[in-house]
């Protein structure tokens, strides 16, 4: 299981916060950008972002939660370290040609859902993705209780990557801790991004290799 961590409910500032996480065992930082319409917090823009990751070796899987998603691709590609730029489907009219967007640039593109969003809406979509982010919280803020209701995304996703060969991971966003990582192996994710548990602690690696 590969892992992520998300650094916005930390018992550490902000620079130590991504400092550890840069010197632990994580696979990519993930980053939650917030732009205060999509959800109620507004947090950094692209420039802070790209300040805060200078020197940073880890890689970074971005999650937007903006609205007008198009807007912000052009500064990511500059920024050496996104490997993927995920947007939400709900987040606008036309999805794929944010999708299109980001596939002509370096970046890898992911699709995020929120809880209530069905799978079938992005059927179309996933020939062109190369992750998509299955929110398992109402998306907005860290520490909150995992969806199980969510689950059954992970599976539907799986079986059609299988059927249709598509090549995306299946990653799970929101309350994943010791007690719902379980829940989501078997589901079938292929990654998982962990903020509280992770970052309120004061082993980094020690709760990261539970999540594996
Ligand atoms: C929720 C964010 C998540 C969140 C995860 O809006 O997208 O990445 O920070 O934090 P935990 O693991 O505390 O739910
Ligand atoms: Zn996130």
């Amino acid at each position: 299981m590969k892992v992520g961590v998300s650094f916005i409910s930390s018992d550490y500032d902000l620079e130590t916060t991504i400092k550890k996480i840069d010197e632990s065992t994580a696979d990519y930082i993930h980053v939650d950008m917030m732009d205060g319409q999509f959800v109620e917090t507004a947090n950094f823009t692209t420039q802070d972002i790209k300040k805060m990751f200078k020197g940073c070796n880890k890689k970074l899987d971005v999650h937007m939660m903006v609205c007008s998603p198009n807007k912000y691709v052009r500064d990511f590609s500059k920024i050496p370290n996104v490997e993927y730029l995920t947007l939400h489907y709900e987040s606008h009219r036309r999805p794929i040609d944010v999708i299109n967007m980001i596939r002509h640039t370096n970046m890898k593109v992911g699709i995020a859902i929120n809880p209530e969003t069905k799978v079938s809406h992005i059927v179309p979509l996933l020939n062109h993705i190369d992750e998509v982010l299955v929110m398992s919280v109402k998306p907005g803020k860290g520490g909150q209780k995992f969806m199980e209701e969510v689950l059954y995304k992970i599976e539907t996703l799986k079986d059609l990557r299988e059927q249709n060969g598509y090549h995306y991971i299946i990653n799970v966003d929101g309350g994943v801790n010791k007690d719902t990582i379980q829940m989501v192996k078997d589901a079938g994710a292929d990654m998982v991004v962990s903020g509280s548990y992770v970052c309120k602690s004061d082993d980094y690696d020690k709760k990261i290799d539970s999540l594996r």
